[in-house]
């Protein structure tokens, strides 16, 4: 099948050659000749081929390769790809809930697939992804069989990209409230909250943290739906607070609570992160832990979101007596060597130390692909925390 085609510039960054599926404006001498959307094929200058993918010239993102071969991109194509996604997962995960593919990672770019047991939710970001929508569906009810699809695409960006956001069920029906097992705690997937309904990538560094559970008073800030306070209340936890400013979460966490028989050990606060933490006192909390939402999409703005780690990190390490911190950043654009430095100078500011009990980063359903750095977003850190005139 022959496509449009798109020309890059004589000099373009090896990024592109070693693995890298975007093309940006300015790389791109000849545009191709087509509608936002489609499908195009790109070559060197020189007229070698490099992939085929789609185009949107509303994006400064060009160009995302979805092949390096010339191969139809239709039902087969999809499958072939959620298929070796799948063969990843089964093989080494360890429970009924994971991200079946990682748009870019997954060679997707533009899609995200959840599994929640015998539902999956997807998420579509680009316009060229949204062309295959019947195709993504088609392919998981062939593979799995499922009892539900539900599209949960929905964000400011998506406007910028030309498509509407859509929460429906695209096959069969099921709850809003999908449950699920993780780490033997039952869980529920809330189709009206955020993201897929919940933050899968956390999920072995509050299994990690559970060690450090047994008979601590926990403080869960930006809690979502409680997956933090839920491992550390069913590994020992006396209790746990959790805080955030979103309602709808905190009753979803309230039920969940009580599915897994701990109702009498939560207790929650709706409110704004940097307030509550301002109004502690030393030692109300044995165990904090801090899980902000992404502070920052551009890497040339990260002044702001880096004030805020230091505020949220110091405010919860002030607070802390004998205790621990665990600290986390799903901002991409911030690195990790510049996130662990803020955290450091919240620990000078107190003159407190912390001892690192372990680091964490995504779970390998997430995986970060070397070629694509944008695919690397999760930092986690868990830490005593000392006086420094305790050391
Ligand atoms: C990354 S999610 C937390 C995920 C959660 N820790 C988990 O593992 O499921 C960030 C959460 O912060 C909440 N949030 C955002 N800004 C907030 C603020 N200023 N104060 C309190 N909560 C906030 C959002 O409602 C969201 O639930």
């Amino acid at each position: 099948m022959s496509l449009p085609r798109a020309i890059l510039k004589a000099r373009i960054k090896r990024r592109i050659f070693n693995g890298h599926p975007w093309i940006y404006d300015n790389e791109i001498e000849i545009s191709p000749e087509c509608e936002n959307g489609s499908l195009v094929d790109l070559f060197t200058n020189s007229g070698q081929f490099v992939g085929r993918g789609y185009y949107n010239a509303h994006s400064t993102i060009r160009i995302r390769l979805l092949t390096r071969k010339y191969e139809n991109i239709d039902e087969g194509f999809f499958a072939r790809k959620i298929q070796r996604a799948f063969m990843l997962r089964n093989r080494y995960a360890e429970t009924s809930a994971y991200r079946l593919i990682f748009g870019e990672s997954d060679g997707l770019p533009g899609l995200i697939v959840d599994r929640y047991s015998n539902y999956f939710v997807i998420q579509i970001s680009t316009l060229g992804m949204s062309k295959f929508r019947e195709d993504i569906v088609s392919t998981l009810v062939k593979l799995f069989n499922p009892k539900g699809i539900y599209e949960k695409s929905e964000g400011t960006f998506l406007k910028l990209e030309g498509i509407n956001p859509i929460n429906e069920w695209l096959y069969g029906s099921g709850p809003m409230l999908i449950p699920f097992k993780m780490n033997e705690i039952s869980f529920l997937s809330d189709l009206k909250g955020q993201k897929t309904g919940f933050f899968l990538d956390q999920r072995y560094n509050a299994k990690l943290l559970s060690k450090f559970a047994s008979e601590k008073k926990v403080l869960d800030v930006f809690s979502y739906t409680g997956n933090f306070a839920l491992h550390l209340l069913k590994a020992g936890a006396d209790q746990a607070t959790l805080l955030d400013q979103s309602e709808r979460a905190l009753e979803v966490a309230k039920e969940i609570a009580k599915i897994n028989g701990v109702s009498d050990k939560i207790y929650t606060v709706q409110g704004n992160a940097f307030d509550f933490l301002r109004s502690l006192n030393l030692g109300d909390y044995d165990l904090i832990v801090v899980d902000p939402p992404a502070l920052v999409k551009n890497s040339k703005s990260t002044e702001k979101a880096i004030a805020a780690y230091k505020e949220l990190n110091l405010r919860a390490l002030k607070a802390l007596k004998e205790g621990i911190l665990a600290t986390s950043s799903c901002t991409q654009a911030i690195r990790e060597d510049l996130w662990l430095n803020t955290i450091h100078r919240a620990f000078n500011d107190c003159k407190k130390v912390g001892l690192q009990l372990f680091s964490g980063s995504q779970p390998f359903d997430h995986p970060v692909s070397l070629a694509i750095f944008e695919t690397n977003y999760l930092k986690f850190r868990a830490f005593s925390v000392r006086k420094i005139t305790d050391i």
